[in-house]
């Protein structure tokens, strides 16, 4: 746990990005990329932290939410009752605790029998159905808990969703429930999706939330959507005193509640019903992972009321994650975008619930080592909801005589340049190993180049990802050289014959190419993609040795003599450069490829000495935040100024900013400064104040 208050705001921090990242990948684009396991590990971190230091609990802060807020597309609905979420449990123990807990809330006698109405827990999305004089008016989905997304139509194509209930339904009445994809329908689903050559699926949840979720309702129609009825939101009244009891109400109205509901009367009850569900689990047609416990007594779970975003009367019993055993056949090592080396398990194809399993993580090399897995080992394979199944270890009987510990490559396997370890600024190495190809290496070289001509880097007009993504296919813009050579070679390539392009078009952007041979050299530094050296970095480099040839005289110097010496040393000591800038820098320049890559691109563009900042303006050495909507110029350009002016640019408020600049719409940030005192002046004022 971190110590200082400062270490614990940066962990917050961190970690606060992290989960909002992935609710958005799993909420937002229904296509999560780590385990459910690592993500509730992300939030208990979380709540632990924030346990530990309270005054970090901020009222978005993912603790206080549910979920990810909903996404555009769809109007907002404000959940009359929050939609909640609820706590785990994983053992006999949790759930003796559980009932434990109530008999001590309620003060309840040692043999006063606790009635609990068990129900599977369905692996889908929420949904709720607000029915008003038993129409259905409204149907939303959970979204962040307080506010979801109003998916009215899509529901109303879901069979098991009546649009009228019974004569004498209470006048508003929400049922809420889970909607799901069977497995067989989402198999369906994927193979026609396939052979249309349009988005796989992952499980059967995504489905069901990238079918509940299209725009196009008739969409959804096709999508066969199924729900089951398990609670209730606003009401005006209830048809029953117990949660078995409603639930016995909405079959009489039309919806489908799970068969495998059960009233059970004791923990031991409750145990065999457990085990009996998840020995069925494999069976059923649809996904579930745990059975939920609810007090069955309305007015007693009236009383237990909610601890946080979760109920008191109710708990869902996880199952543990899904395994099997099988053969490991092979480590590929894949290259990612950023040239990150990722080990990937190739397994002989094994089922696990319900799911063939042919490929599984290993992350990193480390991992590989401290689990000593190696090729040709019988492997434990776990699946839990998950996207991609990790390995848990080996059976040691089952080693082959002849295996081998599993040596990781130290050379891209996509273009054979070194890959290496970072060191981090804490001395730790990085788990992860890179290679060092950047712009020759193909499984980088196509992001790299548009990261080479984007906004921040060479900034071609007309020439975007798209255009690179073409010129890379063919092989004609392999390097960035090779985009100055374009016109050149332009007799032979005849550009202007192309579809998209025109005589006028490609003369445009011959000139826009032309423009750029003269550039900044803090853009040169940041187009060139070296990692760690983005945009601040590469300011502060140009700022220090105005000149390129001057910089790369010293860093070829720290390359060749190492983080001993004193051109490493030089380095390291400028303010806002560690050693994982250096490391980057030298192991850039040591790859004889990367080189060659910056002596031809030299060779076609003049860069330029960087303008230094002012010393002597009113901002020079001050914190500066931008706030709101800028009218005069654009964030980038306000920074690009404010820089100029040797004033440096944040993006939060803390006691060391000095001005924060507010446009409308500034929220958050423009209160902090006035919370701290710190001085808020409009764009005019601030405009005023460097000079117009
Ligand atoms: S009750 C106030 N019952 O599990 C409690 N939830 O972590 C509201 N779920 O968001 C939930 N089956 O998506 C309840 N029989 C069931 C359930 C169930 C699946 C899901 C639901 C909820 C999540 C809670």
């Amino acid at each position: 746990m971190s110590d200082t208050p400062e270490a614990a705001r940066d962990e917050h921090a961190k970690l606060v990005a992290e989960i909002r990242e992935h609710d958005r990948r799993y909420h937002g684009e229904d296509a999560p990329t780590i385990s459910d396991a690592d993500y509730d590990a992300l939030r208990r971190k979380l709540l632990a932290l924030e346990a530990e230091h309270p005054e970090l609990v901020t009222e978005d802060s993912p603790s206080q939410t549910v979920g990810a807020a909903p996404a555009s597309g769809f109007g907002k609905v404000l959940h009359a009752r929050p939609m909640l979420s609820l706590g785990n449990a994983f053992s006999e123990e949790d759930v003796a605790d559980f009932t434990g807990r109530i008999r001590r809330f309620l003060n309840l006698g040692e043999d006063e029998e606790i009635a609990i109405n068990a129900e599977p827990k369905i692996d889908g999305l929420s949904a709720s159905l607000r029915y008003e004089k038993g129409k259905f008016v409204l149907g939303a989905t959970r979204g962040d808990g307080r506010e979801g997304e109003n998916v009215t139509a899509n529901l109303k194509t879901v069979g098991d969703i009546p649009e009228t209930l019974p004569e004498g339904v209470p006048e508003v009445f929400e049922v809420r429930g889970e909607v799901y994809m069977s497995k067989t329908a989402f198999r369906a689903l994927n193979e026609a999706q396939a052979a249309a050559e349009k988005q796989i699926y992952a499980n059967p949840r995504n489905a069901a939330a990238g079918s509940l979720r299209q725009l196009d309702a008739s969409i959804t129609a096709t999508r066969k959507l199924s729900f089951f009825a398990y609670s209730w939101g606003e009401v005006s009244a209830l048809p029953a005193e117990t949660q078995s009891g409603v639930l016995k109400a909405f079959e009489d109205w039309g919806f489908t509640v799970n068969p495998l509901t059960r009233l059970c009367r004791s923990v031991d009850e409750i145990m065999s019903l457990y085990r009996e569900i998840e020995a069925e689990r494999g069976e059923l047609d649809y996904d579930i992972d745990g059975v939920v416990y609810k007090v069955d007594r309305l007015d007693w779970q009236d009383r237990l009321g909610y601890v946080s975003r979760s109920p008191r009367f109710a708990i869902a019993h996880k199952f543990p994650a899904e395994k099997a055993m099988t053969v490991l056949n092979g480590i590929d090592i894949q290259v990612g975008r950023t040239g990150s080396l990722t080990p990937v398990a190739r397994l002989e194809p094994v089922t696990v619930g319900g799911v063939v399993v042919s490929n599984a993580t290993l992350h990193n090399e480390d991992e590989i080592a401290r689990k000593d897995i190696r090729i040709g080992d019988t492997v434990i394979v776990q699946r839990a909801g998950d996207v991609i199944p990790q390995i848990l270890g080996f059976l040691p009987e089952k080693r082959p005589p002849d295996s081998k510990p599993f040596e990781f490559p130290e050379v891209c396997p996509a273009c054979g340049s070194h890959a290496v370890r970072d060191v981090r600024e804490s001395g730790e190495m990085d788990v992860r190993r890179r290679c060092t190809g950047g712009l020759i290496c193909p499984a980088q070289a196509v992001e790299r180049l548009k990261h080479f001509v984007s906004r921040n880097g060479f900034d071609i007009e007309g020439l975007g990802a798209k255009q690179i993504e073409m010129f890379y296919e063919t092989g004609e813009v392999m390097a960035p050289a090779d985009i100055f050579t374009l016109k050149a070679r332009n007799d032979r390539l005849k550009l202007e014959e192309r579809e998209g392009f025109g005589e006028l078009s490609v003369k445009n952007l011959f000139d826009a190419i032309d423009e750029r041979r003269k550039i900044g050299m803090d853009r040169f530094l940041n187009a060139l993609g070296i990692r760690n050296i983005g945009q601040q970095t590469a300011r502060v480099l140009a700022a220090n040795y105005l000149s390129l040839d001057a910089l790369l005289s010293v860093a070829r110097k720290a390359a060749e003599e190492g983080p001993e010496s004193e051109a490493w040393a030089e380095l390291t000591n400028i303010d806002g450069i560690g050693n994982t800038a250096v490391s980057a820098l030298t192991e850039f320049l040591a790859e004889p490829h990367n080189a060659d890559v910056l002596e031809r691109l030299l060779a076609e563009v003049e860069v330029q000495d960087f303008d230094a900042p002012a010393q002597d303006s009113p901002v020079a050495g001050k914190t500066v935040v931008f706030t709101g909507t800028l009218e005069a110029m654009t964030r980038d350009e306000a920074k690009a100024r404010a820089e100029a002016l040797g004033a440096k640019v944040s993006g939060s408020v803390s006691k060391k900013t000095d001005y924060v600049v507010a446009g409308p719409g500034a929220g958050s940030k423009a209160k902090k400064a006035a919370d701290l005192g710190i001085a808020t002046l409009t764009e005019q004022e601030w405009l005023e104040l460097i000079g117009g």
